[in-house]
Formats: C-alpha cells, structure tokens, sequence
C-alpha cells in the first residue's frame, strides 16, 4: 500500500493538536490532509483491547464513511508496576474534563498502594491506514523511560509531566517540545509508516 505525492489522506482526529502536528510531518511527502470535524465524521467507540486494534477501528470507520484513505492512531501510557495500566484507557483516566491532574495522580496513588519500587513506564502509538477498498496497516512505535512525581513542567500535554524518556533527566513536560517530537512513541510510529507507505 503507497500513497502516492499529491494525495489527500483523512486524519482520524477530531483533536486539532493532533491534525497539526501529523499535517506538519506528511506535508514534506506532498500529502494534503483533511480532519475529521471538517467532515462532521462520527466518532466510533474505542471498543479494542489493544493501542493497534482501536486504531485500526478509528482508521477503517473513516476510510468507510469519507471515502478517502485516513489515518488514525491512538496512544496512551503503559506502567511497567500496573500491569500496562492506564495503557488504552489513559485518556479515560483524565474523565470527562480531560484533568491530566487527575489521572497523574492516580497513577501516583495506584504505585504507592502496590508499594512498587519499579517506577518504569513507557508511552506507546499505534497508527493505522486504511482505505476506502479494505485494505489496511498498523504501525507501533515506543519510547522507554520512568516517572517522577510530582509532575515537572508545562510544556506537552498528558502524561508529559510524570514521564522520563531513558537517557534524559528532565521530564517530557520539562523539555523542548522539538526534542519530544524528535524521540517520541508517535514520531517512531510515524518513521515506519513514513517508510513502508510514503514515497520521498
Ligand atoms: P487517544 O487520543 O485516545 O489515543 O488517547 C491518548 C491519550 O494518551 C492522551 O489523552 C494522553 O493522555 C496519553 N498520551 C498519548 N501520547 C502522549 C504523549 O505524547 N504525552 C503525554 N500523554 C500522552
């Protein structure tokens, strides 16, 4: 599957955060992207058990209902002393006000009452493609760290604050935004789907 210089791929997102950044990534491949919203696309229930199977659903639902290949990912952080938790369920844990606060916190609270001494935790992005014909593709990337509480910096969004990337001592909240999207779980995700579907 190869998306040729000059296509226009749906983004799988009503977040525009998200439709930016991936907009900014694909237009060096003479890719044009479209939003979900801009289409007034529904938002399918995040019903897999894994990052790859909601982010195949959200791609192949789009591809569906547009007409036009799309592109969808879903991401969250996994916990190494909670099993992989909050993992798909990370933007579950923030409830209905999206209150990161919340949910670093319980992160922080669900380590201390297992008396973990292992704070490690990784944050995980599976991108899927589909087209309109069926066909489709997933795409994993992660990047491996440990937390720190209580959260560090303003920068990013999410986990960010808690989260350590192996090699570095301040926290994705702390750093460059650039530094971030340069190792980042979605910009790994993103070089594989770069190199098995764009053409330079
Ligand atoms: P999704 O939009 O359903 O894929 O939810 C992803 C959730 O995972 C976000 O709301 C964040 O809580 C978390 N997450 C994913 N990527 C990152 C990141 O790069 N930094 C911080 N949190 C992240």
């Amino acid at each position: 599957m190869k998306l040729p210089r000059g296509s226009m791929l749906l983004v799988a997102s009503h977040n525009r955060g998200k439709l930016r950044e991936i907009a900014g990534l694909l237009s060096p491949f003479g890719i044009s992207v479209r939003g979900a919203a801009e289409l007034a696309l529904a938002e399918p229930e995040e019903t897999g058990l894994t990052f790859a199977e909601n982010a195949l659903l959200k791609a192949q639902a789009a591809a569906g209902e547009s007409g036009l290949p799309a592109l969808a990912d879903d991401s969250g952080l996994c916990v190494a002393a909670l099993d992989g938790a909050p993992g798909i369920y990370s933007a579950r844990w923030a409830g209905p006000d999206k209150d990161f606060s919340i949910a670093m916190a319980r992160v922080e609270r669900d380590l201390k009452e297992g008396g973990a001494r292992d704070a490690s935790a990784k944050f995980v992005c599976a991108l899927a493609l589909a087209v309109p014909a069926g066909e489709a593709a997933c795409f994993e990337g992660e990047v491996h760290g440990h937390l720190v509480f209580p959260p560090r910096g303003g920068n990013g969004f999410g986990y960010d604050p808690i989260f350590v990337a192996d090699g570095m001592t301040r926290s994705f909240g702390e750093i460059d935004p650039g530094l971030k999207h340069a190792i980042s779980h979605r910009a790994r995700a993103f070089e594989k789907f770069a190199h098995a579907v764009l053409l330079p």
